[in-house]
């Protein structure tokens, strides 16, 4: 899926992390292969208690998972399976657009999907149509909502977001997924961790992943975090040994480096700046980012942009239909940006933007 034949491509359109892995991370995977036809027990157990202690949560709260889309695809099936036994209907309700997975995942299985557009001004969760959409129907309903979005890099309320999830009924569940929350610098924001610590609603699971911040994203490793039931039906649907070594050992090394870390979240800082700037003096409008990607008006045809970046050596996000003329661009090294504002300034020269 995430996949091109132009490795050469500066690859600034699936938000992966530009610097790479940390050096601490490439060495424990290379010290760790000689353990490569062991089973991966010793090294699963100690990233999972490291990240029950991060999280302030015990292990029976936290499942591993091969990326935080093992447990996204786990969750639909274990409300598909509840469903299923209760005979009642169940449908997946998410805002309109939003990352992909979670849909795919229900139309694999015949689950109904309903999407409902973000708001029309600020592009944000319109959460008056997203209720509406599990008031109409009879039977679970799952809500899955990413704080920040994506494509839009927003940050919704989390004190509306709360207030919502505490009131909603019991048949109503919250999938929360937090990819971006490390890049989080909105001081009103509250992860759905808290939540879940607070007991704020029996229906709400959290997602989160190293391939962001951590820059592991092709090492697999993701978690969630929910009440200790939950935690045991969905472990009930990953696969066993779903982390692999490597991915444990560099997880963890990762967690320690402090010191990458936070050179990670200071030069997508100073990507986004520069971003910004640039594209205050080009005059296009962007949404405020809260995340390591931002999405940005294009003046013309998205895809002849997206089109026009690629034979410039540079691989931008998808097209939105819902949104047309905005792109979503990963927040990259400040080199790589440079690279990316000489190729806008000259689109603009050629009025292309
Ligand atoms: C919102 C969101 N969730 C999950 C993922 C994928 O995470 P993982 O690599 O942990 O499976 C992405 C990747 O782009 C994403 O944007």
């Amino acid at each position: 899926m995430h996949t091109n034949n132009t490795h050469e491509l500066l690859k600034l359109d699936f938000n992966e992390n530009s610097l790479g892995m940390s050096n601490a991370a490439k060495e424990a995977v290379i010290k760790a292969l000689v353990s490569g036809a062991r089973y991966p027990d010793k090294q699963r157990a100690k990233l999972m208690t490291k990240v029950a202690v991060m999280n302030g949560v015990p292990e029976q709260q936290v499942l591993l998972g091969n990326g935080s889309i093992e447990s996204i695809r786990a969750v639909m099936q274990m409300l598909y399976d509840k469903a299923l036994n209760t005979n009642v209907a169940f449908q997946l309700v998410i805002p309109a657009p939003t990352f992909g997975c979670a849909e795919r995942h229900a139309r694999s299985l015949g689950v109904p999907v309903v999407k409902v557009p973000l708001t029309a001004d600020s592009y944000d969760l319109d959460f008056k149509n997203l209720q509406k959409a599990a008031d109409e129907f009879n039977g679970i309903t799952l809500f899955y909502l990413c704080n920040p979005n994506n494509p839009t890099a927003i940050m919704t309320n989390t004190k509306v977001l709360k207030a919502w999830i505490k009131d909603a009924p019991k048949n109503h569940y919250f999938l929360l997924d937090e990819a971006y929350f490390e890049y989080v610098t909105d001081p009103s924001f509250e992860s759905g961790v808290e939540w879940v610590k607070n007991e704020l609603s029996d229906n709400l699971i959290v997602v989160r992943t190293f391939s962001k911040l951590f820059g592991l994203a092709g090492l697999r490793v993701g978690y969630a975090i929910a009440n200790p039931q939950t935690i045991s039906e969905i472990e009930s649907l990953m696969s066993t040994d779903n982390i692999n070594i490597s991915g444990a050992v560099a997880a963890i090394a990762t967690l320690e480096d402090e010191d990458f870390l936070a050179h990670s979240l200071k030069t997508t800082t100073q990507a986004r700046q520069m971003m910004e700037t640039a594209l205050d003096e080009l005059g296009l409008r962007y949404l405020p980012s809260q995340t390591n990607f931002i999405f940005y008006e294009i003046k013309g045809d998205v895809q002849t942009y997206i089109d026009r970046m690629r034979e410039h050596g540079i691989a931008v996000g998808r097209k939105f239909s819902s949104i047309p003329n905005y792109n979503r661009l990963t927040l990259g090294t400040p080199e790589e940006m440079m690279i990316v504002i000489k190729a806008l300034q000259l689109f603009r020269e050629n009025g292309w933007v």
